[in-house]
Formats: C-alpha cells, structure tokens, sequence
C-alpha cells in the first residue's frame, strides 16, 4: 500500500485535521493507561515543527450518537498536555459553530482537541454531511489511529475522501509491524493465540493455519480444541458446540502445513480464586470438578522451544488467567522467553490485542518486544486478512 506521508506535505500554517484514537482506560475520571496519549506524540510533533494547527479529531467510548457528559474528551486535555508538552485547548463540539470559533482562534503550532465525534450519529453512519462538516475545519487529513481503523466512520473513513489525507507515525509504526509479521514475515513464523472463546476468533485461527508455518493455541479456546480430541475438560470453560469446528481447523491446518501446537499438560484449580491451590495435570486427566486455567509447563517448555526454531512471532491472546496468579505463570513465562529472543536480535515478536497487552505489560516485557501494537480489534481485523476500511481510505 501506498501512503501519502507528512514528510510530503506543505504544513505551514495549515488546519491539520488529525484522527487519533484517545479511547483510553479511565478510572474515576482520570486515565489510568496513556499509551494511546504517547502515541500520538511523534506526528503532533511532526504537525508543529512543519507549522500546521493541529486539531485532534477523536472518540471515547460508545455514546451512540447523543452527548453523554461521562463519555466526554475533556478529562483527556490536562493528561494530553503533559504528555504534549504544550498547552491543549478544547471545544465542547466537534462541528458547528464551537469548533468554528475554536479553529480561527489558532495559531500555527497550537493544539486544540475537539469534544468526541462519536456525539453525533453522523459519526458511526459514515454519513457524508457530517463529514464535510468536519472537513470544514481543515486542509488537510491526517489518520494515526490504526486502532480505529477498522470502523468504516466519518472521521476515519468518509473524511479521507474529502481532504488531501495522509498517513500519521504511529499509522506507519503499526502497518509496518504487521507487514513485518504477516504480510511478508521472515520464516518460520510462529502464531500463538489465546484467550478465553474459539467463537470470537474463528476467522483468526482459520486465517492464520494458512499463513503460519506454525500456531500454538493456548488459554480458554485450547479446551475447546482438547475436547474436539476427544480428551476430558472437566469443569473447564468449553464450547463444545464448536467441536466439529475445532476439527475443520485442525484439519485445514494440516492441509497447509500449518504446525498445530495444543497443550500436552495444563494447570487445573477446583476454583478460579487468586492463590487457589492448583495442580499440573497431562491432558486428558481432569477430574470433573477440576476447571483448566493455565498451560502447564512442557507446554510452554515445547513453545519456548518453537519460538527458538522461529523467526518471527505473532501473539494475541493470553495463555491462560494472567491476571490471578499462580494462573499467570505460562503467558508469563512464555513473553519472558519471546523478549529474550527478541532483545538478542533472534525473533521479530509482534504482539497486539487489549489482553495481550496487558499480559506483557504485566510480565514487564512490552519494551523488549520487537513492536507491541496498541490496537484491539483493528489489530484482530488485520490478523483475520481483512481490508480496514480507515487504511484502505488512506490509499492511493
Ligand atoms: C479501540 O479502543 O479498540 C478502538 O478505539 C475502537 O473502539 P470501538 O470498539 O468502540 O469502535
């Protein structure tokens, strides 16, 4: 794909229309993760060395389409600012008179966010009145929330058909990570997916065993794939109606010579408690009032080992209840050993999805990963094999 970049653009002065996904975790008000907030950095930065006014374009959380005060950007400004390093005005409206005012109060370098565009239904329907009248108030667009670029909206969408439009730094940063990891990876290249249900990642694991030399399943879902084999899950969570599906995966990955790695010994707990007396069980050998709630550690041993044989690493989902130890002790482990690798120059890790995250974060690892995406659902989308609307709009 190719992009139209800032290092292109004639900034000085300009109304640089920038999206940015600012859809940050909140707790009592104030936001308890500015990953999102840093990421933004490097192009507001770009934006004000060239001269441009930067208007910030972004959504919070899911109003649908009416002013929700709890929903509002506002709490942002203060956080953003000192990430910026600069002063960050806002407008209470993303469109209207509000932002009018608010734009021909700028100066060139200035920095102004403008009140959640997901406060207008205009947002999510893509609608096109409501992306001109975003578009009144810039010269150009620039996208860098690949986290958002999966919803067809306005503001990453319609407003790219509307205005010179151009590809942001951390838009780069991710599509070039992924590329890296699945478009064109070094091989082998190893997939683990984790996380609790087969059923929200079905195209994933049906995607990924025609694109990966290898794939190991691991968390929640790897019971569903036990019991297709006919193996005891005992109380564990399983979607025993996905059996026959589980089956067609395990198949088509041998047809593509996709390397299949389930668990061969899990950790059980009669209950899921933080410090709940756990056991390390083969597979197979679950009582019935036993639930599975990590993999066991020749797992983890023998993916530890696949990673050594691998070039390239593609990981989204946890290996288990990473957030209640002694239930995190196999994702630990095992994003331990990927960093390892990744820090000596052995494997390109990539790593993405909201749990993903926060697991690695967690094992204090996220830096030492090759690159760690701060997108959710874009980043599944995108790991599926889909097109995303808000990169497509982007292409030339
Ligand atoms: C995210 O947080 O993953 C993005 O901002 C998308 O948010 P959404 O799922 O509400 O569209």
């Amino acid at each position: 794909m190719a992009f139209r970049t800032l290092d292109d653009a004639d900034l000085q002065g300009r109304r640089a229309l920038l999206r940015v996904d600012f859809n940050v975790p909140m707790e009592e008000g104030l936001v308890s993760d500015d990953t999102r907030l840093r990421a933004a950095k490097p192009t507001v930065d770009k934006l004000r060395a060239g001269g441009a006014k930067v208007i910030l374009l972004a959504h919070f959380d899911r109003p649908k389409g009416k002013v929700v005060p709890s929903m509002s950007l506002e709490p942002i400004v203060r956080p953003l600012a000192k990430v910026l390093g600069v002063p960050v005005a806002f407008a209470t409206d993303c469109v209207g008179p509000k932002a009018r005012e608010a734009v021909s109060a700028m100066q060139p370098g200035d920095v102004l966010l403008l009140e959640n565009v997901r406060f207008h239904a205009g947002e999510e329907a893509n609608d096109r009145a409501f992306a001109d009248a975003l578009a009144a108030n810039g010269d150009l667009y620039v996208n860098d929330a690949f986290s958002a670029a999966h919803r067809a909206h306005a503001s990453t969408e319609a407003l790219a058909h509307r205005l010179p439009s151009y590809a942001g730094e951390q838009m780069r940063l991710e599509l070039d990570a992924l590329h890296r990891a699945l478009g064109h990876p070094e091989r082998p290249v190893l997939g683990i997916v984790g996380g609790s249900k087969v059923s929200t990642k079905l195209e994933l694991l049906g995607h990924l065993v025609t694109r990966l030399d290898k794939l190991a399943i691991g968390g929640g879902m790897a019971n569903t794939f036990l019991y297709a084999q006919g193996h005891d899950v005992g109380a564990s969570y399983c979607e025993k109606e996905l059996a026959d599906t589980a089956r067609d995966i395990i198949r088509l990955a041998g047809q593509n010579n996709c390397k299949l790695f389930l668990p061969i010994d899990i950790v059980v707990a009669e209950r899921l408690a933080p410090g709940a007396p756990a056991r390390v069980r083969d597979i197979g050998h679950v009582d019935d009032e036993e639930r599975i709630l990590d993999a066991g550690p020749q797992t983890v041993e023998r993916l530890c080992r696949a990673m050594n044989n691998s070039k390239t690493l593609i990981w989204n989902g946890p290996l288990g209840v990473f957030e209640m130890p002694p239930f995190d002790k196999g994702t630990m482990e095992a994003a331990r050993h990927a960093a390892k690798l990744a820090t000596a120059g052995k494997l390109v890790a990539v790593a993405g999805g909201g749990d993903t995250v926060a697991a690695l974060n967690a094992a204090g690892v996220s830096d030492d990963f090759t690159f760690v995406s701060t997108a959710g659902g874009a980043f599944l989308e995108w790991m599926e094999g889909k097109v995303l609307p808000g990169v497509a709009a982007l292409n030339q």
